[in-house]
């Protein structure tokens, strides 16, 4: 059996230390992990990440006692970091540069050698964990942004391997991108893996453009060609486990939880908004446009609460601690002004939830105002339509994150524009039951299909295929027999039809195509092959017609230009070879 390594930056196990010293270890249920996770229990496989534990207080005993449980237990191979390492690599570069920047927050985005430093060095230590355990012939997939030179620092100790990396939030465009200081590194850092995946296409087109505008790489089709190793850069929408949420929100715990909250019995209408609190989650802005509701549509006073929950996160980082402090203000003030002895439209809740009380707020809320200014996908959105199961709940989704490419069917608002997502409130409450349940079947159809496991399958295949696909563009040098056998044949042959392309073929790839018109051996050889009457020597490129005019349209040799569209005889014009079919246009919009 293959063994699949997993690399993230945490582990998927969350590690506590109880009152009396001994140590818990408890599989976490975060967004990757639990996508993986049902990979990772029936494959043989690693997972390599952070164990983030405080180190000051583990003796090296307990160190490698906690070591010795997470590898035999759960499979995972822990690396400890210091503190200092934490701060730069993580709350540094990864939180205060790469978020920010890849989530166009540019204004806070930090640029400092010192964090990058330590991005460097953290990186290299992941990669020696790997390369402590990957094995010729393993598989080896690394999630996210914390680790973009990870791929490149595997294949060069290991050329032969075989390397996944996948990007759990956006890419930016190429503008937005080349502000980084060491745009270059990442990009190669990157190109070091075999497939990259993305979770939409329009990430994995400014990806491409930044490659080709910074490096110059040329692709077609996903495919870019790095150092004679092709590299396919693709989208893999992820999925959730379908069943998992859609009976969790049904099992008696879960309804005992909405209940207990006071969620079922009231009388009012429940929108549910809950992420990490993170900035790129608009918050603030949706907290604003509530306000804005209970001011333009006043006959909801009374009728609807907003049940907010932000869930603690990346405390360290200012950034995170001053969202905190608005957060808190407005829900304090939207709250004062509205609020009356029996009605508090803003419950607010900063934790994290127990699964059963998530999905019981999940099943027992008429809206999820899902509102980010940037998101990679939002898997919140495709929980909460799991859990209603094609019945009632209205999504209201932002047009920003990448789950909207998928869920069309939601009410789509563009969440900068807060009347928008103030009308969209007010149609999701009264909008029909029967016109709820068409738009939510029509939803859930794609995401019972499309399911977690489906897209960690999915993209393992894909990397085995292009793993395939390398083998057949790498040179064969002919060996002795089969280079006599060639002669011979070619020197007793009547009649002969030989085909050539021309970049990579008859001249080497340049970075500038333009200068790679044919030198003299090559004219000299066309030459010679088109002049024996037994030969029709045809040159087939993707290039325009008339540059291979100018360089070939003297030698006795056709040409065939424009990847089949265009045809020239030796003597003769141009002509179109076949005029273009659409009937492929049918089937494509089948797939699509
Ligand atoms: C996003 C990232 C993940 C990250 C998660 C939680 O979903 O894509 O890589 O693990 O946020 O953030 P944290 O910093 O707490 O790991």
């Amino acid at each position: 059996m293959k063994r699949l390594i997993l690399v993230s930056n945490r582990l998927p196990v969350s590690i506590d230390r109880g009152e009396d010293g001994s140590y818990s270890f408890t599989p976490s249920v975060g967004g990757v992990a639990t996508g993986l996770s049902s990979f990772h229990d029936t494959h043989e496989s690693r997972w390599v990440g952070w164990a983030d534990v405080d180190l000051e207080q583990l003796t090296s005993n307990e160190r490698s006692n906690v070591r010795e449980t997470l590898v035999e237990e759960h499979g995972c191979i822990p690396l400890f970091l210091s503190e200092e390492e934490v701060e730069g690599f993580y709350h540094g570069f990864s939180n205060r540069t790469i978020w920010p920047l890849f989530h166009n927050f540019t204004q806070y985005a930090e640029f400092d050698t010192e964090m990058w430093d330590a991005y460097e060095h953290v990186n290299r230590l992941y990669a020696d964990a790997v390369l402590e355990v990957a094995r010729p012939g393993d598989t080896i997939w690394i999630q996210d942004y914390q680790l973009m030179l990870l791929p490149a620092m595997i294949r060069e100790k290991m050329p032969e391997a075989t390397i996944g990396w996948f990007l759990h939030i956006p890419f930016p465009s190429y503008e937005t991108f080349r502000m980084l200081p060491w745009r270059r590194e990442v990009l190669e850092g990157l190109l070091g893996a075999d497939l990259i995946g993305f979770h939409t296409y329009d990430y994995a087109r400014y990806f491409l453009s930044s490659c080709r505008r910074l490096l110059g790489t040329e692709d077609q089709f996903s495919r870019v060609m790095v150092d004679d190793r092709l590299v396919l850069v693709d989208a893999f929408p992820m999925g959730i486990d379908y069943d998992r949420y859609r009976d969790g929100a049904q099992t008696k715990k879960a309804i005992a939880e909405a209940e207990r909250i006071g969620l079922r019995t009231m009388e009012r209408k429940v929108v549910l908004s809950i992420d990490r609190l993170d900035y790129s989650k608009g918050i603030p802005d949706r907290l604003t446009a509530f306000d804005s509701f209970l001011e333009k549509y006043p006959e909801w006073h009374n009728k609807v609460t907003l049940m907010c929950v932000a869930v603690p996160s990346r405390e360290n980082v200012e950034r995170y601690r001053d969202l905190k402090a608005e957060v808190d203000e407005l829900v304090g003030s939207i709250n004062g002004k509205y609020a009356t002895i029996d009605w508090t439209p803003i419950r607010y809740l900063y934790r994290s939830l127990p699964f059963d009380t998530l999905n019981g707020m999940y099943g027992a809320s008429d809206v999820a105002l899902v509102t980010p200014l940037r998101d990679g996908m939002n898997l919140i959105a495709k929980e909460y339509l799991a859990a209603h199961d094609g019945g009632e709940g209205v999504l209201v989704l932002s047009e920003m994150a990448g789950a909207a490419k998928e869920l069309a069917e939601a009410l789509i608002v563009n969440p900068f524009d807060r009347d928008q997502i103030v009308d969209a409130l007010h149609e999701a409450l009264i909008m029909p039951e029967e016109e709820q349940r068409e738009r939510n079947t029509m939803m859930i159809q794609r995401l019972k299909r499309y399911t977690v496991t489906r897209w960690a399958e999915d993209f393992l295949e894909r990397l085995e295929e292009i793993k395939l696909t390398q083998v057949g563009f790498g040179a064969h040098l002919l060996d002795e027999w089969h280079r006599e056998r060639f002669v011979n044949e070619y020197r007793s042959a009547k009649k002969r039809l030989l085909m050539l392309d021309y970049d990579g073929t008859l001249m080497s790839f340049a970075p500038r195509p333009e200068d790679v018109a044919p030198n003299q051996e090559v004219c000299d050889l066309l030459r010679a092959l088109g002049s024996d009457p037994a030969n029709e020597v045809v040159v087939i490129s993707g290039r325009d017609r008339v540059t291979l005019d100018a360089w070939l349209g003297d030698l006795p040799v056709d040409i065939v230009a424009e990847h089949g569209v265009w045809l020239k005889g030796r003597s003769g014009e141009w002509v179109v070879i076949e005029t273009m079919s659409d009937e492929w246009k049918t089937i494509l919009l089948e797939i699509v």
